[in-house]
């Protein structure tokens, strides 16, 4: 569709709808909004006001001969689209007149790539992100991604409210896809806690994430990240965690630059597999103990990803995110003697030196060790970059990704024999949607579902550069990287965004896309365990022997707590023995030391069977 056409009918008001390509809108809907000038600055000339005519106005479009790919089985057939959304399905179909056709034979149809971790715009270490939600969205949509899911990640201390306010008035205006926002929770207190259930019921929030690393900034303790895990579960909210060890950090940074060792390789050293690995693991521990479903966001290390892989098999309810510089490209460029090359790769958790990281998280994806990945697309120029030329500690931490994710993941993934297409729409959309609970809206080719179709060549290649690619940031950790698979054609909400090689979006086109709590796919084991693994005290009669005297030379009250390792609590509840996936086993109470029945489902837990 032409929106210059359609934004200069809208302000010349004597014209006439018919003006405007397959538009249905009558002459009475020219008395709503529709004058709403492009944002300030923009290249643009319409803005989408989200009025009925707008949408009404959209595009009538056929997409012919394709095969049809979706997470559980593809096939051939037609796709009839009318006001963004998928209408038909089929062989033979039966179009209205005026529809535009796209001649998809020998193509995959695929559902738009939706990614799960976005920081477009972020103030960060002193800077802010140079691509914001107007270029990281365009680009996003040049490389096949229709929908992407940023955080709202403001200072400790400001309110949640508020920095939400912010980050939707920042993208709202910019955004060329549709978009969704996870919370971060950087400090904790009962103001948090309101906040937290007014995001869930009223603003479309369903996720928050926390961090362990970047002490005395985001980092918070691990009784405070038990504390908003009691409150997620208790929200229907996922919880999100950035898993690396703050404290040890911080300790080890400064170790580094003590040695005189400045550059971008300290930034993997004083964070080592170890570092995240362990941070892994404690948030799994604590989320586990508070029975809420836990995502750890940037998967980065072979260590890492194993914690993972075990406690899913554990039966714990966690998942992982790869992302696409963990799977398309290593931690050897820290050690590059170009300056600006190493510190182009700077990000936290760091890429891993060792070279067969990628493969390795590439075959855990695979095979649903890991089972989504979105990008931590947070860039930085090389001048911004250089705020750390002489202290590590101050790169700005950030890489690219969001345009090139579902290229890197098809050449790495596909086109070496590990996934195959199904899989790579599992990784790339659905199990993204299903996550966050907007599926089949999102991630599916199916009637009624929203129309983000990408049209794939799988036999097309192209070269990653940045010389030609369409974020604002000057460099890219693919760099050179040849991609067999590439976007052909890309419909968002039914607009052809990108046409024959030709991006063409317009700021603020996107929507907002509230993302609703009590995800099946993450909740419906929670709330069973719930139920089943209640604690509940034993009934027995009093004890009436002696008692112990302590005086208050030995041992000041304050001491005598539950927690205090050197006189444990002896509530019967907390000697008895744990599963492996954290609930209590119950005890046959006539013969307790033989008997023991789990309560809950089998360890794994009850299968959603949707992978
Ligand atoms: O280096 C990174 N990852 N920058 C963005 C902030 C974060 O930790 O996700
Ligand atoms: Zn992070
Ligand atoms: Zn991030």
């Amino acid at each position: 569709m032409d929106f210059t056409h359609c934004f200069k009918v809208i302000v010349n008001r004597g014209k006439e709808f018919a003006d405007i390509p397959n538009c249905l809108g009558s002459q009475d809907d020219m008395e709503c909004s529709h004058t709403r000038e492009a944002p300030e600055g923009s290249a643009d000339t319409w803005h989408n006001c989200g009025c009925e005519h707008h949408t009404s106005a959209q595009s009538r479009l056929f997409i012919k001969g394709g095969r049809i790919v979706n997470d559980d089985q593809s096939f051939d057939a037609d796709i009839y689209i009318e006001d963004g959304i998928i209408k038909q399905i089929g062989n033979n179909l039966v179009i209205p007149g005026g529809a535009r056709t796209i001649e998809a034979k020998g193509k995959l149809v695929i559902p738009g790539g939706i990614d799960t971790h976005t920081h477009m715009q972020l103030p960060f270490m002193g800077t802010h992100a140079v691509d914001d939600f107007y270029s990281g969205t365009k680009a996003a949509l040049a490389g096949g991604t229709t929908m992407i899911i940023d955080f709202v990640l403001d200072q400790k201390n400001v309110s949640l409210l508020e920095a939400y306010d912010k980050w939707r008035n920042w993208a709202d205006s910019k955004v060329c896809c549709d978009y969704a926002l996870h919370s971060c929770v950087t400090w904790w207190s009962p103001e948090v806690a309101k906040e937290m259930d007014i995001l869930c019921k009223e603003k479309g929030i369903n996720s928050f994430k926390m961090f362990l690393a970047y002490k005395d900034v985001f980092m918070l303790e691990d009784n405070e990240l038990y504390e908003v895990f009691k409150r997620c579960r208790e929200l229907g909210a996922l919880g999100m965690v950035h898993a690396e060890n703050g404290h040890l950090i911080a300790e080890k940074s400064s170790e580094m630059i003590q040695h005189g060792i400045t550059g971008p390789e300290a930034h993997e050293m004083c964070r080592p597999e170890e570092v995240e690995a362990e941070a892994t693991n404690r948030a799994i521990t604590l989320a586990n103990q508070a029975n809420c479903p836990l995502y750890i966001v940037h998967v980065m290390s072979k260590s890492a990803a194993k914690v993972v892989t075990k406690a899913r098999r554990q039966g714990k309810v966690v998942f992982g995110e790869p992302i696409a510089a963990s799977l398309g490209t290593d931690g050897t460029h820290y050690w590059n003697k170009c300056w600006r090359h190493a510190a182009g790769h700077v990000m936290g958790p760091p890429l891993r030196p060792d070279p067969t990281t990628p493969g390795y998280l590439m075959d855990l994806l695979a095979n649903n060790d890991l089972q989504v990945t979105g990008t931590d697309n947070c860039t930085f120029n090389a001048d911004q970059k250089a705020l750390g030329k002489d202290d590590f500690r101050k790169i700005p931490n950030g890489v690219n990704g969001v345009e090139d994710r579902m290229s890197v993941i098809w050449e790495k993934g596909v086109h070496t024999g590990k996934m195959d297409p199904c899989r790579f729409v599992a990784v790339t959309s659905t199990n993204a949607a299903k996550i966050f609970n907007i599926y089949p809206q999102k991630g599916r080719i199916a009637v009624g579902s929203d129309a983000d179709i990408v049209v794939w060549n799988p036999n097309a290649s192209r070269t990653i550069s940045a010389k030609t690619h369409h974020q604002a940031v000057d460099f890219n950790i693919f760099e050179g990287m040849l991609c067999h698979g590439v976007a052909e054609y890309v419909m968002t909400n039914g607009h052809v965004v990108l046409d024959e090689g030709q991006v063409r979006v317009t700021q603020g086109m996107g929507r907002f896309i509230p993302l609703p709590c009590n995800s099946e796919t993450v909740f419906s084991r929670i709330r069973e365990r719930e139920r089943t693994t209640k604690p509940c005290k034993v009934e027995r009669e009093p004890y009436d022997g002696p008692v112990a005297k302590i005086t208050a030379t030995q041992m000041s009250e304050k001491m005598i707590v539950a927690d205090n390792p050197i006189i444990p609590n002896n509530a019967e509840f907390h000697g008895r023995p744990m599963t492996s996936s954290g609930a209590r086993q119950q005890i046959d109470e006539k013969s307790p030391r033989r008997s023991t029945t789990r309560s809950l489902n089998p360890p794994g837990g009850k299968s959603s069977g949707l992978w």
